[in-house]
């Protein structure tokens, strides 16, 4: 182990298990490590680096900022955020609409997926006076107390129960389970329409439609959480827009702030608001991550991102349908967020490719995860797929 690693293990939380590389540079859709060892990034870091390591858009407003102001809490006002509040609200009107609620025009801003989670589900019992919520089995929403409540896998909640009571999980797809769990009395409904831990699965339309009617009736919110999904990732700018479905409230981190900490609550402008001092961050909604997310949005939307994933993306699934090996159950997902569901455990498979300079992520214990920068060119994502495919081809 080098000195760095030896550092790390001794002094590391444990909560989060390491590769044996020590990863020092990040370039576009490469990552080089300590000795100067080449890694295609196709797990996009976790589905962070959907505009690759250091884009030079976010590199620049980044340094611009920082020798401006950093730091700067809401409690007072500021041109970087004033202006990140009017682009990320423009483009959630363009793409998620308009409801008998308005338009999503209040943004909480804050530093991670979880919290983002958090501030929603705190707003949805502001909001409706409730206090229950529905989630999905397998659903993963982040760690934090509340927002892991809200997750629906076992081996996540169990070491750290008793959780935020109210929430109940139903199966994803299971129409009459949720219509029998969403009453008069849940605040909220969460859920993500890929499935991205529990192994890239995409919820049914059927379902969706049914959650919307159902939240309909009774007067629950609908909080879809687009952290992994959302800002281009699936093909559209909102994972939501395959399905013409309309939330209430959208939770979205990760690409947000181009690399830079941030995450997003965001709800219709007929829910209301929170009360002075109820909710707040110190971090939330620097002028630094404002910064860097409002050049994050620009490239997004200058680069065709969205459009660009969904081209690349329909291209790599029929690339990794054609696999043939036994070992392959099936290959699914949308955009550039790829599960292939393997029928043995994937961790010598990501060895295995790391070996070959690919760098993938799991999902599950059974699934190879593929989120590569949205950026990657097409000669970066071909060599990337071949060896994906070479090493599932050897595998018997
Ligand atoms: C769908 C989803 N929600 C929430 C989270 C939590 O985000 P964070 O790790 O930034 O707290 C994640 C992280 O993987 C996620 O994929």
């Amino acid at each position: 182990m080098t000195e760095y690693a030896e550092i790390e293990e001794r002094h590391s939380s444990g909560g989060v298990a390491r590769r044996p590389v020590v990863l020092v540079r990040g370039e576009g859709a490469r990552l080089f490590d300590q000795e100067g060892r080449e890694y295609l990034d196709l797990g996009g870091a976790h589905g962070w680096a959907s505009l690759g390591h250091s884009h030079p858009a976010i590199v620049r407003a980044i340094a611009e900022q920082s020798a401006r102001l950093i730091m700067q809490l809401e409690s007072s006002y500021n041109d970087q955020r004033a202006l990140w509040f009017a682009d990320l609200a423009a483009v959630l009107r363009e793409h998620l609409g308009q409801t008998d609620r308005g338009a999503i025009t209040r943004i909480h801003p804050c530093n991670s997926g979880a919290e983002a989670v958090e501030a929603a589900l705190k707003f949805a019992r502001k909001a409706t006076g409730r206090t229950k919520f529905v989630a999905l089995l397998g659903g993963f929403h982040g760690r934090t107390l509340g927002a892991l409540s809200a997750t629906g896998t076992e081996q996540y909640r169990k070491p750290f129960e008793p959780l935020v009571p109210g929430f109940t999980h139903v199966a994803p797809d299971d129409v009459a389970a949720l219509r029998a769990a969403v009453t008069e009395e849940t605040a909220a409904v969460v859920l993500e329409i890929i499935q991205g831990e529990a192994g890239v699965r995409p919820l049914s339309a059927e379902f969706l439609r049914a959650a919307r009617r159902r939240c309909d009736e009774t007067g629950a919110l609908l909080i879809i959480d687009e952290i992994q999904t959302g800002l281009g990732r699936t093909g559209r700018w909102f994972a939501c827009e395959h399905f013409d479905l309309a939330p209430d409230v959208v939770v979205l981190g990760k690409a947000l702030g181009g690399g830079i900490p941030m995450g997003a609550a965001a709800w219709r402008e007929g829910l209301g608001k929170f009360d002075p001092g109820t909710h707040g961050s110190t971090f939330g909604g620097n002028p630094l991550a404002c910064a860097a997310s409002r050049a994050a949005l620009r490239v997004i939307r200058e680069e065709s991102l969205p459009q660009k994933a969904a081209e690349l993306g329909t291209w790599a699934m029929e690339e990794l349908r054609s696999i043939d090996s036994p070992v392959v159950e099936e290959v699914r997902g949308r955009g550039l967020m790829i599960g292939i569901a393997l029928k043995q455990p994937v961790t010598p498979i990501l060895k295995e490719l790391m070996s070959r300079g690919v760098w993938a992520i799991p999902a599950g214990r059974q699934v190879l995860r593929l989120l590569p920068p949205l950026t990657i060119s097409r000669d970066d994502l071909e060599r990337g797929l071949e060896i994906v495919k070479d090493v599932l081809e050897e595998r018997r």
